[in-house]
């Protein structure tokens, strides 16, 4: 999986993600990053300028379209695809979750531009981008952190990035469902024990535990994703056949009853 960041601080990103888990993944082929400066394709061959003032007035500056079409275009030479997926990352767009980035992760190459000032100019956006994406509703400075963020996300799922023990944390929001609570060494610590189901070696009430906690807490801590996993695993509806055992047993209690109102009956008759 390549990964083109359209960006006027390329060294940003190539510093950040050539780190940690990324860097690793980057080193061993799995996914590549490149960082490719707009300025480089600014037509000021003086100043490099990349920015105007708004038609219209307003406050700020706008990134301009031509710099950001031609760098797409180098991009999309290079990748050698007429019309790549390209990522504006941007307030106004779609909120980023799990599911977006496992859609993202199948693709060969994922283009993002990071805007800069007040915005781009609209017709460059028309014309390039395929998806709008934020990563929440608060405003940042620029996009070269939401592109990282989004970046890490994905290539997590790319295969090979992650080794056994880190795929082993993966699970928190595969159904909607928060990770349960996690405890290592010493068993006692601050007078805080570890739960004791957790020390007992049964793996299928261990397992039991764990999904309790994780509907706990995510009801607790995000009551709307607990909604989500609700309407996906409703309540199982009581088998029939317990139901028909429990007929049987009401039906025998008040047969019993009503042997021993006879009886009662009889004795009184006597
Ligand atoms: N650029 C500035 N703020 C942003 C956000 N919240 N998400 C994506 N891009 C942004």
């Amino acid at each position: 999986m390549n990964f083109h960041v359209m960006t006027l601080f390329p060294e940003m990103i190539m510093h950040c993600l050539s780190s940690s888990i990324t860097g690793r993944a980057r080193d061993k082929g799995y996914i590549s990053f490149d960082a490719v400066n707009i300025r480089d394709f600014s037509n000021d061959y003086k100043h490099h300028k990349v920015d105007d003032y708004t038609y219209g007035g307003g406050a700020g500056m706008l990134m301009q379209a031509q710099p950001i079409y031609d760098c797409y275009k180098s991009i999309s030479e290079k990748i050698g695809t007429e019309k790549p997926r390209v990522i504006y990352v941007t307030p106004q767009g779609s909120v980023f979750n799990q599911k977006m980035a496992s859609e993202f992760a199948k693709e060969d190459d994922l283009i993002f531009l990071c805007g800069h000032y007040e915005g781009v100019d609209e017709r460059v956006l028309e014309e390039i981008v395929t998806d709008y994406v934020s990563i929440g509703d608060y405003v940042l400075t620029g996009g070269e952190l939401p592109a990282m963020v989004m970046i890490d996300a994905i290539s997590r799922l790319v295969p090979g990035v992650l080794n056994n023990d880190e795929s082993a944390l993966t699970e928190s929001f595969y159904n909607n469902l928060l990770e349960y609570p996690q405890y290592s060494r010493p068993e006692e610590w601050m007078g805080k024990k570890v739960p004791a189901i957790l020390l007992s070696g049964d793996h299928k009430k261990v397992d039991e535990w764990r999904l309790e906690q994780s509907i706990i807490r995510t009801k607790e801590r995000r009551p709307d994703l607990y909604e989500k996993w609700l309407i996906e695993n409703p309540p199982k509806p009581e088998k029939k056949k317990r139901r028909k055992k429990k007929k049987v047993e009401e039906q025998l209690i008040s047969d019993n009853i009503a042997t021993d109102d006879i009886n009662e009956n009889k004795e009184e008759d006597k």
